[in-house]
């Protein structure tokens, strides 16, 4: 049977970790898996997550079986993290995904039974893993251009590219803190994209990963909120791995807006019968660790003030390495690290640069420039400047 099979190519970024592991030297610097760290490079347990934990643990009589959908009080407490109260219930349906990776396969799955040829809009660069499921879903793909020279987001190429989607078609827009240019639509943009989706018809699929990481919980979402108050239809998947630091209990919810309650209904039913066909029940521990969250004011408060400091931290990281490369480079060219949000930026090296940064200074980086900026600490940030500073100073002198 498995004569033929042939290894899939090893994920780039799995196989990164493996080989900063692997690095002997003791000043290597790892800003390459999209995970938080804290100064000492630990991901914690957030404060809130523990309280909660002990609480269901203490109380829980059962593991039996939950719905399909999941657990209504997680679907209740994400639509009012995620949209507030400013779309009508009745419009909404939505079912709980292992992760924000098992919610977009879900929603796409749908998009393949509901519109089989739609075509799926990613931005250039993306999150591989948006291409990688609507390619195994059997949907078709297209690039739409994202960031300009300067490396912001040019909302007129954007804009010029999507007026070729067409009606029926479906347009990924990362909710906050895109992954990995770190750069974000603004309000005029988020704005212009609702009247375009209204004019032409395509659906939205705002994928939530880093709810909080940008400016804050709600001003993260200001976009997607912007556009379900307003459009007929829309995709949403949202992540508990980032926002909450359970990323191992694989937390997420797949949301469809739909026109009107009838076609709610049935969108719920399609999503149920998807998780029935793909992995029967989703997980339930980390949806109810964030439902606990979420419904109790005390553990609500205290998980936005962590949430806060972890957010800080990054933004302090993004100073200060935008100041230490300034001061190391002699340029201003890494200024918009600083007018990125979230934990990524992407620093516009050749692949040449990051695999010598790598090698030769023990800086590992995805092979697409993306930084993790969770990474780094005071202690690491000159050394990390220097070393990208000496590999661009190579490239020049060899050019
Ligand atoms: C853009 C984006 N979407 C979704 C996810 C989903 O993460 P998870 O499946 O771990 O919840 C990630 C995680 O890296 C991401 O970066």
């Amino acid at each position: 049977m498995f004569a033929r099979l042939e290894a899939p190519e090893a994920d780039p970024i799995i196989r990164l970790m493996a080989q900063f592991a692997e690095d002997p030297r003791h000043d290597k610097i790892d800003l390459g898996v999209g995970v938080y760290r804290d100064a000492a490079g630990r991901t914690p347990v957030m404060a809130a997550v523990a309280a909660a934990e002990a609480r269901i643990l203490a109380a829980q009589e059962t593991k039996g079986y939950f719905g399909l959908a999941g657990d209504p009080r997680f679907l209740v407490a994400m639509r009012g993290l995620l949209l507030g109260d400013g779309v009508d219930p009745g419009r909404l349906a939505a079912v709980a995904a292992p992760g924000g990776s098992g919610a977009i396969r879900q929603l796409l799955e749908l998009v393949r039974l509901a519109a089989p040829g739609a075509t799926v809009w990613i931005s250039r660069p993306c999150w591989p893993n948006h291409a990688a499921i609507a390619d195994a879903v059997g949907l078709r793909l297209r690039e739409y251009s994202y960031l300009g020279p300067a490396g912001d987001v040019d909302g007129a190429a954007m804009l010029a590219d999507l007026d070729g989607a067409a009606p029926g078609d479906v347009v990924v827009l990362h909710g906050c803190c895109h992954n990995p240019s770190g750069a974000d639509p603004d309000a005029a943009t988020w704005a212009a994209l609702t009247d375009m989706a209204e004019r032409r018809g395509f659906v939205p699929f705002v994928d939530v990963a880093y709810q909080g990481f940008g400016t804050g919980v709600e001003a993260d979402v200001a976009g997607l909120r912007h556009m379900a108050a307003r459009l007929p239809e829309m995709l949403i998947a949202a992540s508990g791995s980032k926002s909450f630091g359970l990323y191992r209990e694989r937390v997420g919810l797949a949301m469809a807006l739909c026109a009107e309650a009838g076609a709610a209904g049935r969108v719920g039913g399609a999503l149920a019968s998807l998780n029935r066909r793909n992995y029967a029940f989703p997980p339930d521990h980390g949806a109810r660790v964030v439902t606990t969250i979420l419904s109790d004011p005390v553990l609500r408060a205290d998980w936005e003030a962590e949430l806060a400091t972890l957010r800080a931290r990054v933004a302090t990281n993004r100073v200060a390495l935008a100041a230490a490369l300034a001061e190391a480079t002699q340029s201003p060219a890494f200024a918009f690290l600083t007018r990125h949000r979230g934990m990524f930026s992407q620093l516009g090296l050749h692949p040449e640069a990051v695999l010598r940064l790598r090698e030769a200074h023990g800086v590992y980086l995805v092979a697409d420039g993306r930084i993790n900026l969770a990474g780094l600490t005071p202690a690491t940030i000159g050394a990390a400047a220097e070393a990208v500073a000496a590999v661009l100073r190579e490239a020049a002198t060899a050019a």
